[in-house]
């Protein structure tokens, strides 16, 4: 079965846009592939080099793939932080990785510009770390979204890189697995675009009845159709979008309808998908919330990844060192 790996970066909590952007996928995917998930830890440091609990985060993160149906058994899920192997491996690929080509990272260059007084070391190596979170366990595919393309291009460059300098024929290039055309994407509510953490107008999976009722009652609507079977403005296009994710067909069609005749009463539209939305969400609160008041199971699932996945860069290593010239 071919493997797949896939690294989440503990920066806050799922949104709807998440879930129907990524984790859905890697729910599914856990079934067609070996699946490995990580979480980041090491790489958050490199935009929060003094994280304010990044036990609590990663506890948190942990909790929430879990409710959306990660399951442990099918899929170790591990933090980054627990498999020192890669750590190694991250060390031989920057002897082999040249300032000139992190430098021209897009993603390097973007960071470098918004945290002027921190463009350290870890930000622009954050390319090698990547190579060797994948390639210590000889993964496939990485699933990743289009801002993640550069630093799969690196990570194809530093294994070729590898293989060329020590003359072997040792690691294959991973590829992309781009779910991203599958997946549904999210609109925000808020008039246009997309659902996102940096947008400020995320649904969370953890928000409460209340707090998802407040969020979706205030988004941007006008003043109403003034044709029949007029076509919908944005805004109006994104509730829509919305409803047709959470919602029954049913429910959909009769708003649908309503809007095409000019009798479409926004504030009931938003009641009735707040209360869907809630509907979708409340299971996999709860969920959430029991994971995360299970400090023992939490505890036991990360100990059970970071040992499968130690036991895989190990090996690797001990084949790297071999490869490179040191004795066994
Ligand atoms: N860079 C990824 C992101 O920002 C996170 C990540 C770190 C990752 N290491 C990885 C993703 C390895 C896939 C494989 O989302």
């Amino acid at each position: 079965m071919e493997k797949v790996i896939s690294g989440i970066r503990p920066t806050g909590n799922l949104h709807l846009g998440n879930y129907f952007g990524a984790v859905k996928s890697f729910v599914q995917m856990q079934n067609e592939y070996q699946c490995m998930f990580f979480i980041a830890d090491w790489h958050s440091l490199t935009t929060h080099p003094t994280p304010d609990n990044i036990r609590n985060s990663v506890r948190t993160i942990l909790s929430e793939y879990l409710a959306c149906g990660i399951d442990p058994e099918k899929a170790p899920i591990y933090v980054q932080s627990d498999v020192r192997p890669v750590l190694e491996l991250y060390l031989y690929f920057n002897m082999n990785a040249y300032l000139g080509e992190l430098e021209r990272v897009t993603s390097f260059k973007d960071k470098a510009r918004t945290q002027p007084d921190n463009v350290n070391a870890g930000l622009l190596t954050y390319p090698t770390l990547m190579a060797a979170d994948v390639l210590a366990h000889k993964a496939d595919k990485v699933p990743v979204g289009k801002d993640q393309e550069q630093n799969m291009e690196m990570m194809r460059l530093f294994a070729r890189r590898f293989n060329r300098i020590y003359g072997v024929e040792y690691f294959k290039e991973p590829e992309s697995y781009h779910f991203s055309a599958k997946a549904i994407k999210v609109p925000g509510l808020d008039g246009s675009g997309k659902m996102g953490k940096s947008e400020g107008n995320a649904i969370y999976l953890c928000d409460d009845e209340a707090t998802i009722k407040k969020k979706v009652m205030r988004a941007v609507t006008d003043g109403g159709p003034t044709m029949l079977n007029q076509e919908k403005p944005e805004p109006i296009r994104n509730l829509f979008t919305m409803m047709e994710i959470v919602s029954d067909k049913q429910t959909y069609d009769y708003f649908n309808d309503q809007y095409n005749n000019m009798a479409i009463r926004y504030g009931d539209m938003k009641k009735q998908l707040a209360a869907d939305i809630n509907a979708f969400c409340a299971p996999i609160r709860e969920r959430i919330l029991q994971y995360r008041a299970d400090e023992d199971y939490l505890t036991r699932v990360a100990r059970q990844g970071a040992e499968r996945a130690s036991e895989s860069a190990e090996q690797t290593l001990r084949e790297v060192r071999e490869i490179i010239g040191f004795r066994k």
